[in-house]
């Protein structure tokens, strides 16, 4: 096998310095009863508590008020987000936000939660038209232009790691695509993170969930290195997703052997409560990892997966709309994908499958695809994620309309090891119809 630490190898003309974002956190049990305190500090006084309305019934977002208004604030609730949110929840989030007058905001939920608040604040503070802070090409990619008001953020799936990023996620309606707004303004002024939240929740929601986290961490472990893109004109112009670093490094090998040891664990036992804690940890490490280098093209393909859905309603989810859950959307591609990526990086692929508690003795490169492959199909069959792309309800006529809508997500795809062509993406939805 050869060495990963050549990764990095300086060249004429290429980007020779990496960068370090990272979200201040607290973790632990008990801690979203110290927001009040924290909110005090961020010069808050009147605040918009986002949550979702399964959530709005459990304790934490009584915790949650309750420690605010004990630190003096006003505080005004808002269940309305959607799972997976739109662009019209998005503007409706936004309206709230505006008309609310709020000094500072606080998010309890998963994803989809931590994504409409980072968005209301947004357009509350700094109103644009609404594709004018979207990604180009959907949108016109505008910056923006300036710091936001401060968001607490206290997630409760083990999942998205939205906490300790500037990326928010959403479906255009209209185009029926995910798409997203990335600004290093987004980024929470903090997390909360309390495990416990976690123990409620459905299997499928900790399976989905999960694997958004395995992605992050093994998307980011193998992201074209920082040292491959050209040098920026000046340090502004520097992405988010700049690529595998030392830094992205660390916490992506931590949260994969966390995953290794207890992703089947949480799922397939709701009582077990260290696989549990421990698994939000992992989403803690792999936030913070991806948020400095990106994620590729799993993530890239599962815009159009989620975005086309037709029919699928899976347990444990809201059943009044079809959906396919973020985790899954990526998940499904994973294992075709790592099986294209794997010549170009052989050593970091076969290190991630180890990390993950594969076998790799006597392995070499040429074995890196399989064993990669292999480890993630394994976890998907031992946790109940449905069996590939065709899973969730696609079929090879479907090819052409997911390729286009992935397509559109240069951004993820510019950040994979190999360059990748519209007709290597076909191919990979192909590969990633079925698996067992
Ligand atoms: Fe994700």
């Amino acid at each position: 096998m050869s060495c990963c630490h050549n990764y990095y190898v300086a060249t004429e003309g290429n980007e020779s310095v990496f960068s370090v974002d990272i979200a201040s956190i607290s973790f632990g049990h008990g801690v979203l009863k110290e927001a009040g305190e924290h909110a005090k500090a961020l010069g808050m006084s009147r605040v918009a508590l986002f949550t979702d309305k399964r959530l709005a019934a459990l304790p934490y977002v009584a915790q949650l008020r309750d420690s605010l208004r004990a630190a003096g604030m006003d505080v005004v609730i808002y269940d309305e987000v959607k799972v997976e949110p739109t662009d019209q929840s998005f503007i409706a989030a936004a309206k709230f936000a505006a008309e609310g007058k709020f000094d500072g905001y606080v998010s309890l939920g998963g994803g989809s939660v931590i994504d409409t608040c980072k968005a209301a604040n947004l357009y509350a503070t700094w109103p644009a038209d609404f594709l004018d802070y979207v990604n180009a090409p959907i949108g016109a990619g505008k910056p923006v232009p300036g710091a936001l008001k401060p968001h607490i953020a206290c997630p409760t799936t083990c999942g998205t790691g939205s906490e300790c990023t500037g990326i928010t996620i959403f479906d255009l309606l209209a185009l029926q695509v995910k798409t997203g707004i990335a600004s290093k303004r987004l980024k929470p002024s903090m997390a909360l993170i309390d495990p416990a939240t976690t123990y409620t929740l459905p299997k499928n929601v900790v399976a989905a969930s999960g694997f958004d986290v395995l992605s992050h961490a093994l998307e980011s472990y193998t992201a074209r290195p920082y040292t491959r893109r050209a040098a920026p004109g000046k340090p502004a112009l520097r992405p988010m997703s700049q690529g595998a670093n030392p830094w992205s490094d660390i916490g992506c090998e931590a949260a994969l052997k966390r995953l290794g040891l207890y992703l089947e664990r949480a799922v397939n036992d709701a009582s077990d409560h260290e696989a549990r804690d421990q698994m939000m940890y992992a989403a803690t490490l792999a936030g913070i990892a991806f948020g400095n280098s990106g994620v590729h093209v799993p993530h890239g393909m599962a815009y159009s997966v989620a975005g086309l859905v037709r029919d699928f309603r899976p347990e444990g989810y809201p059943q009044d709309e079809p959906m396919v859950p973020h985790g899954m959307s990526v998940i499904v591609n994973a294992p075709a994908v790592f099986r294209f990526t794997a010549s170009a990086c052989p050593e970091r692929h076969i290190h991630g499958a180890a990390c993950l508690g594969a076998e790799i003795s006597g392995a070499t490169d040429d074995d890196a695809a399989e064993i990669i492959a292999a480890q993630l199909i394994k976890m998907m069959q031992a946790t109940g994620i449905p069996n590939g792309v065709a899973g969730v309800g696609y079929g090879e006529a479907d090819v052409a309309g997911l390729t286009k809508g992935a397509w559109a997500q240069q951004r993820l795809l510019t950040n994979a090891p190999r360059d990748i062509s519209q007709s290597d993406l076909s191919q990979l939805y192909r590969g990633a119809m079925r698996y067992w």
